[in-house]
């Protein structure tokens, strides 16, 4: 059985069939451009954050997946972190290509990360897009209810109104499917349990809780973070909150 463009729509995607990179097409951009006019609010250095020290054994120990939070809010520093963590940039290639805290097939990187923010420090409540090579965020969409109207299309799991932060990891599937054409769905999927495993680990380390989240609805929570659901379209999903 292949499992490839059978998860996407596949009327959407009939050049996918072939890989573009084959046809000597360049490749799409290492991530989708921050619009000129936003505001950008840059993040803390990773470098310069320090975090408790836990070994990788303990965290493992210790994970268990968290729906319930307390009403704490996380710092700047940890959501830096754990950006930094699940898509952080360590350097780009010559090739271009992006090298990252965590592993991608080809290296694709496929990944735009999408935060809806209900208690960060200095941050007002809203969906944020994460630009991992500016490692900084910018408001995508402040509108009020946001919160009510992504639970809703994440099947009202009440943990994304309760949490500090839910993360959505948004499959640019042309990306990956420049290199792997139908192969393409499958590698993102793959990919995306690798962020979400850091996302897990890391969390242990500074007090938080985290539900990776697979069960919303696909039209509605893409139309909620503003995606057109074929370009850009979600693949997985996780809150995070203090224990
Ligand atoms: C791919 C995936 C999708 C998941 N989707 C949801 C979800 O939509 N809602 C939820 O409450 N938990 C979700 N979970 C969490 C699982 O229910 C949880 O990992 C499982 O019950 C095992 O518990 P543990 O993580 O504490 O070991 C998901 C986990 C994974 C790996």
């Amino acid at each position: 059985m292949t499992i490839g463009i059978e998860f996407f729509d596949k009327t959407k995607y009939p050049n996918l069939t072939a890989p573009a990179q084959h046809n000597g097409l360049p490749q799409p951009e290492l991530e989708q451009a921050v619009p000129e006019d936003v505001k950008i609010i840059p993040l803390p250095k990773p470098s310069a954050i320090s975090v408790p020290s836990m070994d990788v054994r303990q965290a493992m120990e210790n994970r268990t997946t968290l729906r319930k939070y307390t009403q704490q809010e996380i710092s700047l520093n940890e959501l830096s972190y754990l950006l930094w963590v699940t898509q952080g940039v360590k350097s780009v290639t010559d090739r271009p290509a992006t090298l990252r805290t965590v592993p991608s097939a080809g290296s694709r990187h496929a990944f735009e990360t999408y935060l809806l923010i209900n208690r960060v420090e200095s941050l007002n409540p809203g969906v944020y897009r994460y630009s991992a090579l500016k490692h900084c965020v910018y408001a995508a969409n402040m509108e009020v209810n946001i919160t009510e109207k992504v639970t809703t299309a994440c099947k009202s799991q009440s943990h994304i109104r309760t949490s500090a932060v839910t993360f959505f990891w948004v499959a640019v599937l042309e990306r990956m499917a420049w290199r792997y054409a139908e192969r393409a769905a499958r590698y993102v999927l793959l990919d995306a349990g690798h962020v979400c495993q850091n996302l897990y680990l890391a969390a242990e380390s500074i007090g938080c809780g985290v539900c990776g989240i697979a069960a919303y609805d696909d039209d509605l929570t893409n139309a909620a973070l503003g995606l057109d659901g074929v370009n850009e379209l979600v693949v997985y999903a996780a809150t995070v909150g203090k224990r």
